[in-house]
Formats: structure tokens, sequence, C-alpha cells
């Protein structure tokens, strides 16, 4: 019979991966608490209404890229293809009234139903920040150097923070009606999508993907020259309070985003090595001053953004951890009492991992060079041998599997033993 395989663009993480995973999500909660956010967790699920009204109807998101399907009461529903709409959606149903200066991260998966290529996958999974009830500024700047900083927290070195703004009120109506005047005339030359959203939705044709758009995108009208002065005002005093953070940033007029409910400052975190190839935007946000009020709440403003953790981990390759925490190994030389031998190996086991220490053990025994190859895997460095003679003596034999040293201790002194060993500088180390 032939193995079933994952559903394509949906990975597993197994374990040797799955520390990486979890050294970088203890970074993102260190550094989002650090900045006085507070984790909020979501359904995987929401009703399909939530995103077309949030997101917008004529992304490739919600065009394209949803999985959505009817559950038994014949209600559409769809896994969430971004944490921004759910996030809202939560605070509408909480804190809004009550609280209405919230700051909230939160981190899980995400689908998206795109060609799978390196970086760019089905179900994905996304740091996000968001920050409601506060118009000014002054968030703007500190939520994206809490991305920056989060992002240097990894290890990775070379990221461009592009900084844009969409203006409010009449801004993004003005600067559409110059890209239908402008794109118009050229309406031919542009992709298929492109042409039928000059009517719907002119602005996605600057973000577009396709090669003929690109092409045609150097001419184009520029966002910024569009912006009234309130909005020219708030652009200046965010890139001040970043240049006063000391977080590198660069204005990137072509920045216009792929969802529909971002107001004033936009950006990017960009990968610049090139080691992304072109899946290299780690994350983008911005603010979205009109959603909560589109979606039922009393008018109030908001910014946040979120990073694709697969990019982050690919960025991050060869910085961040992996190392083998210290660990211990227990490995027992059994003959005639084969299974008193093996029982007290597995209780010594316990009491070294009761004690917080990780300790690998071959439950299938057998001969002892395959058990310390088990060991070995792990980067384990204590070795307790045990056999009948050492039961009978109340003793074990401790070898540092480093140094290739080998002392018998009494085993009421095991753990402390054990600790001060892994402790103990490696050999040869710095
Ligand atoms: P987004 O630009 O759609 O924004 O996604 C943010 C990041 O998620 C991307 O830069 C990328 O790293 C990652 N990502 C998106 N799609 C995929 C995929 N198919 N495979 C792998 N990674 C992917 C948002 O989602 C907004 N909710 C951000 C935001 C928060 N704006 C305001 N608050």
């Amino acid at each position: 019979m032939q193995t079933l395989q994952s559903v394509p663009g949906m990975n597993d993480v197994l374990p040797a991966d799955a520390a990486r995973w979890r050294a970088m999500e203890d970074a993102f909660r260190a550094t989002c608490e650090r900045y006085g956010f507070g984790e909020v967790r979501t359904p995987l699920c929401e009703f399909t209404e939530l995103f077309t009204r949030s997101v917008g109807e004529t992304t490739d998101v919600v065009e394209k890229e949803m999985y959505t399907f009817e559950d038994r009461g014949g209600r559409s529903l769809t896994l969430r293809p971004e944490g921004t709409a759910s996030a809202v959606r939560a605070y509408l149903n909480s804190v809004a009234g009550t609280e209405p200066l919230a700051r909230w991260y939160y981190m899980g998966a995400m689908f998206r139903g795109e060609r799978p290529a390196k970086g760019r996958y089905r179900e994905f999974h996304q740091v996000g920040a968001e920050a409601y009830g506060d118009g000014g500024p002054a968030v703007d700047a500190e939520i994206i150097d809490l991305g920056y900083a989060f992002i240097r927290a990894i290890g990775i070195e070379h990221t461009d923070v592009r900084i844009n703004s969409l203006g409010s009120g009449d801004t993004r109506l003005r600067y559409r009606q110059a890209l239908v005047d402008y794109f118009t005339p050229l309406k031919e030359k542009l992709s298929a999508d492109s042409q039928r959203r000059l009517l719907t939705n002119p602005l996605r044709i600057i973000d577009s993907k396709s090669e003929q758009d690109i092409a045609l995108r150097p001419g184009a009208p520029r966002l910024t020259d569009y912006l009234g002065d309130e909005d020219r005002n708030h652009f200046d005093a965010v890139q001040s309070m970043l240049a006063k953070l000391g977080t590198p940033f660069v204005v990137d007029p072509t920045i216009v985003r792929g969802l529909d409910y971002y107001t004033r400052t936009i950006f990017e975190f960009k990968e610049t090595s090139g080691m992304l190839g072109a899946q290299d935007t780690l994350g983008a946000g911005g603010r979205y001053d009109n959603l909560i009020e589109e979606l039922g709440g009393r008018p109030t403003p908001a910014v946040g953004w979120a990073l694709g953790c697969e990019r982050l981990l690919l960025a991050a390759s060869g910085h961040t951890v992996a190392a083998h925490p210290p660990s211990a190994m227990v490995i027992a030389i059994a003959k005639s009492d084969e299974l008193a031998v093996q029982g007290e190996a597995l209780a010594i086991a316990k009491a070294l991992r009761d004690a917080g220490i990780v300790t690998h053990i071959d439950t299938r025994f057998g001969k002892a060079d395959r058990q310390f190859r088990h060991g070995e895997k792990h980067g384990a460095r204590a070795g307790i041998v045990i056999g009948s003679a050492e039961i009978a003596a109340g003793t074990v034999n401790l070898k540092d599997l480093f140094a290739k040293t080998q002392r018998t201790i009494p085993r009421a002194s095991l753990v402390d033993e054990v600790r001060a060993l892994l402790s103990a500088p490696t050999p040869g180390g710095p």
C-alpha cells in the first residue's frame, strides 16, 4: 500500500527542528512581554464573513486562497488566513468597551491555498502583535521597533525595515483615481487579474506579482505624493521617532500591502542577504484605523504586524539554538539477571529526570555499544553504567563521555554528581 503523504504545502515539524521553533517562540513571548503585550489565542476557524469583510473581497487572499467550507449547519467557515481579523473580533467580543487601549500578541497556524515554494506554504505560522486604541505616531514607531528587536533577538542580521504611508480619508480615493488614470491607457498590457482590478481595486496592481504589471510600475503615480497634511505629519513623526529609537528604516513608496484594511503607516521587514529568494518578506503590517468600526465597534485606531515563522527560521538558520541541552544517559549491562538490571536502569533514569536532568535511555537495551550510540546521538555527556555487581554494591559507574573518564560513585550521590558533571566546563571548549 502506498504511504499517505501530508497535504502539499503543509509540513511536519520533527523533534530535531522543534527545539528551534520553541526557542523562537520563547524569544517572541519574552520580547512582547517586555514591551507590555499580552498573549491572545483565537480559534483556527472563523465565520467566512469575518475575512471577506476585513481582509477585503478583491484581495488575493479572499479571492483565491482561503480554505472555506460549510459546516453541518450550512454555515460558511474559513480556516484563518491571517490573525488580525480574528484578534479584532476577539477584542470586540471582550475588552473593547472596558479596556480600549489593549496590546495583544499571538502565534499560530494560518492557512492560504498558495502555490507551495521555499518560504511559501499552505499551512504556515505567524507571530503577530496588535495595539488597539492609540492613533498617534509613537505606537507605530514602538511596534515597528518591537518587530525589529525580535528579529534581531533570534539572530537575523540582514534586515531592512521599509515603511510607507497609505494616508487616510480620501487619500486612497485620490490615489486610486490617479492609478486608474495612469493604467487605463495601458490596460491591454496588464495581467488579466490587474485588468479586472483596474475597476475594483487598482491599488493591488502596485503590489501585483505578475511580471507584466511590474514592467509598467516605474511610471506609475507614487502614493506619498497624495498625502494630506495630517497624514504627512503623522508619517514624518513616525520616522523621527524610529530614528530616535535607533531602528534603521527606509521609506519605500512601492509598498501598498496586499490586504484592504490598512490606513496611514504600512511597513515590511525584509531579509536582505538573498538567502530567502523571492519570499524575502519576513513580515509586514501597518495601521488599520477603520477596521474596528467597520466590524461593528466604536471608532478605534489600531496598528500591528505579523511575521512568518518558517521564513524567520530559514533566515535564522545557522544562528539560533539547536544545541543539545546538557544531558545524561543510562546504560544497563545485563546478563542472566536482565530484567532486574533493566528495571534498575529505568529507576535511575527516573530519579535523574525527577531531579530535572534530561536523561536518555535505550529501552531495547542489548549491546552496550548500541546503547552508547543512542546517547551520543543526543549529545549526552554523563553516562551512568550499571550491572548486577554495581546494584549489589550500591554504586554506579559515572562516565564523562566528553573527557572519556570514568569513576565509581555511591548510588546515593548520583544526582549531585551528574548535576556537577553536566555543569562543568566542556573539555577543550571555550
Ligand atoms: P501578510 O503580509 O499577509 O500580513 O503576512 C505576514 C507574513 O506572513 C508575510 O510577510 C510572510 O512572512 C508570512 N506569510 C504569509 N503568507 C505566507 C505563506 N503562504 N507561507 C509562508 N509565510 C507566509 C498579515 O497577515 C497581516 N495580518 C499582518 C498585520 C498584522 N497587519 C496588521 N496587523
